[in-house]
């Protein structure tokens, strides 16, 4: 049976140097040492820290304090070390595309792979040669970075790390290859702007709920634990073939400070314009998990309608309009607080509009639907719904149709990502150009004739048929 003593455990036995004790390895001569007085000091601290520091060899050793003896003559001490032999197991023998791989994860070459192209670099679909798992590269853009590895992707990184749950995406590891290092995902076949964008596939209502509620549980998540996403957007939510739903992209999360008193300042140039809710565009910079709950609203405007609610020009001010003319102007009175926002003179509007949310979208959504959307678009932060209390609303516990996952993803071709809808769109445009030219090219062709009939044709409005 193996017993554990100090540190030495069955196996071959290697003597000490003749006249070496235990005690000897304190040998005044070392060079290393401090000087006696010092060290009385440094070991009285040990003995009481109740911290072991071990040797190897000499762990567990408790009196230090024991007088210096001579070796015994007899026989020399000996310890005893673990030799761990393994088993090597034979290496999988891997064929085609694989073997020839210089990586560990392989891709398709060129940009075959790309699924995602951003802000830090771009993300490939790879596969585990011996696993065969999916995975997401995510590249880290280290152009222009003079100070060695971007502060951005250690935060990103960090942040990953200490998050679990199932509406996460999960980090699995961190991969520096040759020149280029690499965050290494579970892969997710799609995200929101690709699904709300496929040419066919459509979303039944319990579905939409269901993704719903699965945002909300990760964001409510995301904040219990004291995160702020603050990129939260149809992009940066990843759904799986079989219909979970994960937050991705955690490029500007950061932990907040989850006591209201202690009011700590952050940037307000987060969140992708669109998203950004009224309170950031007019320069707060002392907010809380309501400025996700407001993109989170916006997310669910696109889930039911497929359409963004405030598709801005890319300007604050242009953005402060899109909400207005939607939401209304906001006043004193549904929000107190705007009179201390930084830039509440210089963006006021110039003259007042009603709100025209329930013209728009009443119609377009379930009663419960369109009585949560109203609550989550107010436009006080302080009387935002948290992400628990959306949870509780009624569109999710008593309206029908209950939620119902998204298994049906499992059947549909293909991944679709933001990435592959925005190539499809580009792929429609070209299409759509080369037949205008075509069809320009046959008219002058075809001569004056040609373009006096179409003129006609115009004119007796058969062009309208
Ligand atoms: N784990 C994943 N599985 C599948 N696709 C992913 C995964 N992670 C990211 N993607 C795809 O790559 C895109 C870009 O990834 P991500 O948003 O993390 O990067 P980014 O460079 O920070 O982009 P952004 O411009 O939004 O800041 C996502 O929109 C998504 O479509
Ligand atoms: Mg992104």
């Amino acid at each position: 049976m193996v017993t554990k003593r100090e540190n030495s455990i069955s196996g071959t036995e290697t003597p000490l140097a003749p006249g070496s004790t235990a005690e000897s390895v304190d040998d005044d001569d070392n060079p290393f040492r401090p000087p006696k007085d010092l060290r009385a000091e440094d070991e009285s601290d040990k003995r009481n820290s109740g911290i072991s520091f071990s040797i190897k060899g000499m762990a567990g050793r408790t009196d230090s304090s024991a007088p210096h003896r001579p070796a015994p003559l007899a026989a020399p001490r000996t310890r005893k070390e673990i030799v761990v032999r393994k088993r090597l197991k034979p290496k999988p023998k891997l064929t085609g595309d694989f073997a020839t791989s210089d990586s560990v994860y392989y891709r398709k070459t060129g940009n075959e792979s790309v699924v995602g192209s951003g802000t830090y670099g771009k993300v490939y679909k790879a596969v585990h040669v011996y696993t065969g798992d999916k995975v997401a590269l995510k590249k880290i853009r280290m152009e222009g970075e003079r100070d060695g590895f971007p502060v951005t992707a250690i935060r990103e990184i960090k942040l990953l790390q200490s998050l679990n749950h199932t509406n996460v995406v999960k980090l699995q590891e961190v991969m520096v290859e040759r020149n280029d290092c690499f965050m290494i995902f579970e892969y997710l076949s799609h995200d929101l702007t690709g699904l709300l964008n496929h040419p066919s596939f459509a979303l039944t209502e319990g579905h939409k709920k269901d993704l719903a509620k699965q945002l909300f549980e990760g964001l409510d998540y995301l904040h219990k634990r004291g995160v702020l996403h603050r990129d939260i957007k149809a992009a940066n939510i990843l759904v799986s073939r079989n219909g979970e739903l994960k937050l991705a992209d955690f490029g500007l999360a950061r932990f907040y400070n989850k006591n209201a008193k202690l009011k700590q300042d952050y940037t307000n140039r987060v969140i992708t314009i669109w998203y950004r809710s009224p309170e950031l565009l007019l320069g707060e910079t002392q907010y809380g998990p309501a400025v996700d709950i407001w993109s989170a609203a916006c997310v669910l405007v696109e889930i039911f309608t497929k359409h963004a609610i405030f598709p801005g020009d890319g300007g604050e001010i242009n953005q402060l309009d899109k909400i207005y003319n939607v939401l209304g102007t906001p006043s004193r009175t549904n929000w107190p607080g705007i009179v201390d926002l930084a830039w509440y003179e210089l963006l006021r509007p110039a003259h007042k509009v009603a709100s025209t949310f329930a013209e728009k979208y009443q119609e377009r959504v379930s009663p419960a639907a369109f009585d949560l959307l109203s609550a989550m678009f107010v436009f006080d932060p302080d009387t935002r719904p948290t992400a628990s209390d959306v949870l509780e609303h009624p569109y999710f516990t008593t309206e029908e149709p209950k939620a119902k996952q998204v298994v049906e993803l499992k059947d549909l071709e293909g991944d679709w990502h933001e990435f592959e809808s925005k190539a499809l769109r580009k792929e429609k445009e070209r299409e759509a150009r080369r037949k205008d030219k075509e069809s320009m090219e046959k008219r002058k062709l075809e001569g004056p004739m040609g373009d006096e009939r179409e003129l006609k044709r115009v004119k007796t409005g058969d062009a309208q048929a």
